[in-house]
């Protein structure tokens, strides 16, 4: 028995550096969480490598190099990454599951080949599966899929996990392809969200667009019962409470405090995404700034943004809105000693963000809707020595579980204001107290 798991996203990317191929680590929860997953299974991973090649010899040198870490290739055309990828996946799905109704687009192309590129997931897949394999399939890329491999593999037991929020039926209804999508997922013997309300929404769905009851947890169909239910994700807790005393940590921790002397800092962290609520957080520190003119030059937003989907147009106009966001910010309050917003738009290895989260004094996640938020939880847990504030927003499914952070609705600005004001003033003993009861939680 091996565990396979399916995504259209490794957890390590291929990139072109010189004349070779490098490989590195995928930012994104679904990578870093199912990444740092271990067990005792043999498992293997089947997924996109991130990198669009045409040469067939650089693809086997690819295959090659990731066949050594059990993961398996898939190779997408420009066309597949421009129509599955940034069009139906990131265009269509994903404002329509993060409630961006007016940022959906609908294309005939998008759907044609989102339902290739499931296809082709499963053509790829299947030479790796045997009937007593436990297959796990990810997220929105791939909700075709369970049902695609049931068809070749009527015994085999199949998994799915929906990494973002499932919306409401009344949302959810406006999709052309509603009936399709369903019955792909039904598929599965397992269907997984992260909260009860998006497991609730799922089942509406079902009951409303294919007429099937759901009893209890399970929905029957006529040769099989397929099981729902809520898995919050967590993350591999002692890998982030332990990473800040290792070694190279340190190093880059006593750097950072020695550059930045005893500033406060405010971290926040995500893609480029916006359903991350970036600007509204961005507005919400001005107004601080604006109210607050005694904690100028004692405090610091650290603001990093991981470059992600920017050939889709709404990322790149939302990359350009924050650039002016804060070049406004630094631009009226700088001073040659302080810069009101530190800006970062690179990604992050590991060893440098867990720095991070154990010199912040307070981690701001504030997205406008997101299935869990993972950056939430590795903040709290790579705290030890030094606590820190959690403000996190009401619309991310951590905050089911985090309910000892500061919690606040992102669409108000003067919320997000008087929160910062909060976490600034709260005494250590209660950001102890806060913190242990979250930590206890998340471990
Ligand atoms: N991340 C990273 N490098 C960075 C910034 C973020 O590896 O520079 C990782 C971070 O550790 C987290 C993930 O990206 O595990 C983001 O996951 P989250 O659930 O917060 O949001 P998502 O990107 O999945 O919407
Ligand atoms: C979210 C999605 C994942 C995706 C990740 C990064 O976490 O749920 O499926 O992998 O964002 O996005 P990307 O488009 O770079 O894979």
């Amino acid at each position: 028995m091996k565990i396979l798991i399916i995504a259209n996203r490794l957890p390590v990317k291929i990139e072109r550096e010189e004349d070779s191929f490098v490989v590195k680590r995928s930012e994104g929860g679904l990578a870093t969480g199912l990444g740092s997953l271990e067990t005792d299974a043999e498992m293997h991973w089947v997924g996109w490598p991130g990198i669009h090649v045409d040469d067939e010899n650089e693809k086997q040198e690819i295959t090659e190099k990731l066949n050594e870490l059990n993961y398996h290739p898939v190779f997408l055309s420009d066309e597949q990454i421009e129509n599955y990828y940034e069009g139906y996946s990131n265009s269509t799905i994903w404002p329509l599951c993060h409630y961006f109704f007016s940022f959906i687009q609908y294309k005939a192309e998008y759907w044609e080949t989102y339902r290739q590129v499931n296809a082709l997931f499963c053509e790829k897949a299947l030479p790796f599966i045997e009937d007593d394999d436990i297959i796990w399939v990810q997220d929105y890329q791939l909700m075709l899929l369970p049902k695609k491999i049931r068809e070749k593999k009527p015994k085999v037991n199949i998994g799915y996990f929906h990494h973002i929020p499932f919306p409401s039926y009344e949302l959810f209804r406006v999709l052309p392809e509603r009936e399709e999508v369903l019955e792909g997922l039904l598929g599965a013997d397992l269907i997984g969200f992260h909260t009860h309300d998006y497991m609730r929404h799922f089942i509406s769905a079902i009951y409303r667009v294919l007429g099937l009851n759901c009893n209890l947890d399970e929905i029957s169909l006529k040769d099989r019962i397929v099981h729902v239910d809520a898995f919050p994700m967590g993350i591999n807790y002692e890998q982030y409470h332990q990473a800040p005393s290792l070694p190279d940590v340190r190093k880059i921790s006593e750097r950072l405090i020695g550059e930045l002397g005893n500033q406060t800092i405010i971290l926040s962290v995500d893609r480029l995404d916006y359903s991350k609520g970036i600007l509204h957080r961005l507005n919400g520190f001005a107004n601080f700034l604006e109210h607050h003119p005694e904690y100028h030059k004692k405090v610091s937003l650290a603001m990093i943004v991981v470059p992600s989907r920017d050939a889709v147009d709404r990322y790149a106009d939302l990359k350009i809105q924050i650039d002016q966001s804060i070049g406004k910010i630094n631009g009226i309050y700088s001073t040659l000693g302080w810069t009101p917003v530190y800006y970062f738009y690179q990604s992050f290895p590991f060893n440098e963000l867990v720095a991070l989260y154990d010199i912040a004094d307070i981690a701001m996640v504030t997205p406008l809707r997101d299935g869990m938020n993972l950056v939430a939880k590795e903040y709290l847990a790579s705290k030890r020595e030094k606590p820190g504030v959690l403000i996190l927003s009401e619309m991310a499914g951590a905050a089911i579980e985090l309910t000892d952070a500061i919690v606040i609705n992102p669409n108000d600005t003067q919320e997000i204001e008087a929160a910062i004001l909060q976490a600034l003033t709260m005494s250590k003993k209660e950001q102890r107290v806060r913190l242990n009861n979250m930590q206890k939680r998340i471990s």
